[in-house]
């Protein structure tokens, strides 16, 4: 018999009124990973964050151990062995891994009132160990990778003696390899009988760890089923409503003249002479490693990072670009990687988000802008994308995940532009909007513009983009078209590190 260690019944919540969960049911047992699936705002952060004691439940019921617990705060979680790793991680980026880990319980000495910052490092580092993650306790958080700063929240969460760990989306930020590494600590802590909810759209990476899994859509509760005995098309239809054929959608177009050429390009250690042609008509996918230099290429290009050297001809003719304005006015946009830090004004509106970078279509010639025009653009935004959200006056910071990234793709399509650089845009995106997001990149595509399209899923760049440009360590070291690639050239070309002459 499974040991039960939480159950939720009748779970109702709404955000002014408009609902985001219905009588949804959940439960979790001793050395199981539960796998919470469904669409972008589908409730499934709601879900967890009201498990964890973020949110309060609006009705409902929920057990933890066997007993009722009302009104569960983030405390009170905490102490009955809750933790919850966000979707946008939480940690402080100018504190040490230790600090981090022991942030709001510091380690004392025993007379309790003076932090102890050896003991602290100690106790860190044994749990490290004991996680088997390589990481230096006393290593500022800010200078991690994403993957660590992840395995820094679960460290974090187990020294707290957590027994039930909540994960929301932990792997899109993450390589293949780095998966692998956060699935081994996922099956040695479900080994030892403890309980993971697992929140994902990478629906592939289900197999290796999943036991069950609950569907919601539209904050109801479709079903909840033992993974093995599924399949991957039944989910899908479970989370949509229907089924999904065509799952990178992909569009021939005659290819026109260059729209945007490269010349040469250096800027830091990350962008080594990189030279390359966008066509009109053209996908090119990036494809490359984490580390490889893909982000770094595009915010050099667009003008956040400086150039040192390197030539950029749009449409025949040499621009300058010393910033993203300067970049906007030309005709060049960047849907960047990291959103809530580059893309989104969380603090503001979705309507204010989508005028904002726009306003020269939205004011008058003295330079005064129309609110109804802004609300137009934005509710069009809303339409063409299906973003789903209350109203467009909401702060951004309240859509969920994959709604956010949904704006920031969004705002871009009121524009003109002749060529468009999306970094990772299907990140955090269900299966349904990421098709919807292939579509309207395909339509960009259609109308002539050249599209540069970095990501880490092969498979997308595979079946999405026209041509393939693989990148290694600051550098190009492939030029591939769409018939000629395959996973294995890719990895080899995203491999070719520069011989290090001794
Ligand atoms: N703090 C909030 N205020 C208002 N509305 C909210 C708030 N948090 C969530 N919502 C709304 O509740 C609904 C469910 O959102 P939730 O974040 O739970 O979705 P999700 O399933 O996690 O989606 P994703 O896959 O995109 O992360 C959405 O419509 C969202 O806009
Ligand atoms: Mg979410």
């Amino acid at each position: 018999m499974a040991v039960e260690l939480m159950r939720a019944e009748h779970i109702t919540k709404a955000f002014s009124g408009v609902p985001a969960l219905k009588d949804v049911r959940f439960s979790l047992n001793a050395g199981e990973v539960h796998a919470l699936l469904g669409e972008n705002g589908a409730g499934k952060s709601t879900l967890v964050k009201i498990l964890a004691g973020v949110y309060t439940k609006d009705e409902g019921t929920i057990w933890v151990g066997g007993a009722e617990v009302e009104s569960l705060t983030p405390k009170k979680a905490a102490d009955l062995g809750i933790a919850i790793i966000h979707q946008e991680l939480n940690l402080c980026s100018h504190l040490s891994v230790a600090e981090n880990i022991f942030l709001g319980r510091e380690v004392t000495r025993s007379k309790g009132w003076l932090l102890n910052k050896r003991a602290a490092n100690d106790e860190a580092r044994k749990i490290l160990q004991g996680l088997n993650i390589d990481i230096d306790p006393e290593t500022v958080v800010g200078q991690l990778q994403v993957s660590k700063q992840q395995m820094v929240e679960i460290a974090k969460a187990l020294s707290q003696n957590a027994r039930i760990l909540i994960m929301d989306e932990p792997t899109s930020a993450l390589t293949s390899s780095e998966i692998e590494e956060l699935f081994r600590i996922v099956r040695s802590l479900k080994e030892k009988g403890h309980g993971i909810i697992y929140i994902s759209h990478r629906l592939e990476e289900l197999q290796h760890i999943v036991d069950r899994a609950t569907i919601l859509r539209d904050g109801n509760h479709v079903t909840t089923l033992n993974y093995s005995e599924t399949t991957m098309q039944e989910l899908i239809s479970h989370m949509v409503g229907r089924s999904i054929t065509e799952k990178f959608p992909h569009v021939k177009c005659p290819v026109g003249k260059t729209v945007l050429e490269v010349k040469n390009l250096n800027a830091g250690r990350m962008v080594r002479d990189i030279s390359f042609e966008l066509r009109e008509g053209e996908i090119v996918g990036i494809a490359g490693l984490m580390g490889a230099g893909r982000t770094e290429m595009t915010r050099a290009l667009y003008g956040i990072d400086k150039k040192q050297s390197g030539e950029i001809i749009l449409d025949g003719r040499a621009i300058t670009i010393r910033k993203p304005s300067d970049s906007i006015q030309q005709g060049i946009v960047l849907v960047p990687e990291d959103r809530k830090k580059d893309g989104l004004f969380t603090r503001l509106s979705i309507r204010n988000n989508i005028g904002m970078p726009n306003l020269d279509l939205i004011s008058s010639y003295f330079g005064i802008v129309s609110k109804t025009r802004e609300k137009d653009m934005a509710h069009k935004c809303r339409d063409d994308l299906k973003i789903r959200l209350a109203s467009i006056e909401y702060d951004s910071a309240n859509l969920s995940g994959g709604n956010q990234q949904k704006v920031v793709v969004g705002k871009w399509m009121a524009r003109n532009f002749r060529a468009a650089l999306f970094d990772e845009p299907t990140r955090g995106i269900d299966v349904a909007a990421k098709v919807e997001i292939y579509n309207i990149i395909n339509r960009l595509k259609q109308q002539g513009m050249g599209i540069l399209f970095v990501s880490s899923e092969l498979p997308e760049i595979l079946g999405f983009a026209d041509r393939i440009l693989v990148m290694c360590d600051g550098r190009i070291t492939g030029d591939l078209l769409r018939k000629d690639a395959t996973q294995e050239i890719i990895l080899d070309l995203a491999t070719r590190f520069e011989k290090k002459i001794a």
